[in-house]
């Protein structure tokens, strides 16, 4: 079992020999060096959420209404804090990956192979955005393990080629209504970042009477993209389609009922993330944990459940896992690490979560895998 744990001695030995830590440890606290590190359009396109950003507050405040039920005996020789998890049918050290997140290379010039680096350290999976800015083939080289997200596109050939180049999940039919962003005109497509999978693609460029011009602004690649970016007429056909592109596992990101889950799984997909991706598409909304268990309960054992939206911590990641996620997404707090120190900034989240979360599996006395619903109750 890997002592994420131990991380914290090390952190505690260095500041004795009067080393202290150079990044906090708070979600908030790297917030806001990071708001301090980053232009306004690229903070506030990372911080933002739809609306007045009701749904995005709610995503945290919703982790405050459940709370943990630790418990000091542990039945067995083992002692309590394994990570691991098991998913479609691979071993996996712990239950974190990296939420997709596009345009990364506002944020740093590395970008994806920055969090590649980073996510490796630790055995953590990265997800790759359909928006990325490093072309999907690049990434794979980079990233030990590493699972693909699919913005649909309007256009089913560049679909096929998308899946075929990747992996796959999907969702998301527009850009929500987001004010920051609006307030600044900060729309980082127009400058043709985010777009590296779509100018790369050979079905995407078949289509341009010109290659297209990297850092182009309005240009026809950046025209032809805005179209093609995401089909707004998406059914559970488009399960059927995408398994005869791919063998892999199809999971559907951005799932927060029951219902809605219950029918993509009659069509066959084999997991879902419920997330609402973090706040940024339709304000108001449920907090994505507050769906949480219900969808788990209309999916039972028939695929697996994934979670992301408003997790800031281990002890989140432990209340998810006990509402009965496999395992979680962590989005906006390694961008921050990306932003004020690059790969070592999302190694430092990373470890920090894990550290944080091996430490409250151990005092709840149980592996992550084996929290449940006793382990957790309503405040
Ligand atoms: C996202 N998210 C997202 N999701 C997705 O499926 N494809 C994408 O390209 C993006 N891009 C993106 C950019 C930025 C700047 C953010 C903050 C988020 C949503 C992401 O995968 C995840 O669902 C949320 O980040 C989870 O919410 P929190 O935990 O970050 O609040």
């Amino acid at each position: 079992m890997s002592n994420f744990a131990q991380y914290q001695d090390g952190v505690y030995a260095d500041a004795t020999n009067g080393r202290l830590p150079h990044l906090p440890y708070h979600h908030d606290a790297l917030r806001d060096l990071a708001e301090s590190a980053m232009e306004p359009g690229p903070f506030g396109y990372v911080e933002g959420g739809a609306g007045r950003e009701r749904t995005a507050r709610a995503n945290e405040d919703a982790f405050a209404r459940y709370a943990l039920r630790p418990r000091s005996l542990r039945p067995g020789a083992e002692a309590a804090g394994g990570l691991g998890v098991t998913l479609f049918g691979k071993d996996y050290p712990t239950p974190l990956l990296t939420a997709p997140i596009g345009v990364l290379e506002q944020v740093h010039e590395e970008a994806e192979l920055a969090v590649a680096r980073g996510a490796n350290e630790l055995g953590v999976p990265v997800v790759l955005s359909t928006a990325a800015s490093t072309p999907m083939e690049r990434v794979a080289e980079a990233a030990d393990s590493w699972w693909y997200q699919l913005y649909w596109p309007s256009d089913d050939a560049l679909a096929e080629s998308f899946v075929r180049r990747g992996a796959a999940t999907a969702d998301t039919k527009r850009l929500g209504w987001r004010p920051r962003d609006l307030a600044l005109g900060h729309l980082p497509f127009l400058r043709s970042q985010g777009t590296a999978n779509y100018f790369s693609d050979p079905e995407f460029r078949s289509r341009l009477k010109a290659d297209p011009e990297p850092g182009g602004v309005f240009t026809e690649a950046v025209f032809h993209f805005l179209g093609a970016f995401a089909s707004r007429s998406l059914s559970t056909d488009n399960i059927a389609r995408i398994r005869r592109w791919t063998d892999l596992p199809v999971l559907v990101k951005g799932i927060v009922r029951g219902d809605e889950a219950a029918e993509l799984v009659d069509a066959g997909v084999d997991g879902i993330v419920v997330s609402n991706h973090g706040g940024r598409q339709v304000d108001n909304a449920v907090a994505a944990l507050d769906a949480l268990p219900e969808v788990v309960d209309a999916v039972g054992e028939r695929a697996t459940v994934l979670f992301d939206s408003g997790v800031r911590s281990g002890a989140d990641v432990a209340v998810a896992m006990a509402l009965g996620a496999k395992a979680v997404l962590l989005g906006r707090p390694w961008v921050y690490g990306l932003a004020v120190d690059g790969a070592a900034g999302v190694e430092h989240v990373l470890r920090a979560t894990l550290a944080e979360l091996q430490i409250t599996a151990e005092l709840m006395g149980k592996d992550v895998a084996d929290l449940d619903g006793s382990d957790v109750t309503r405040r």
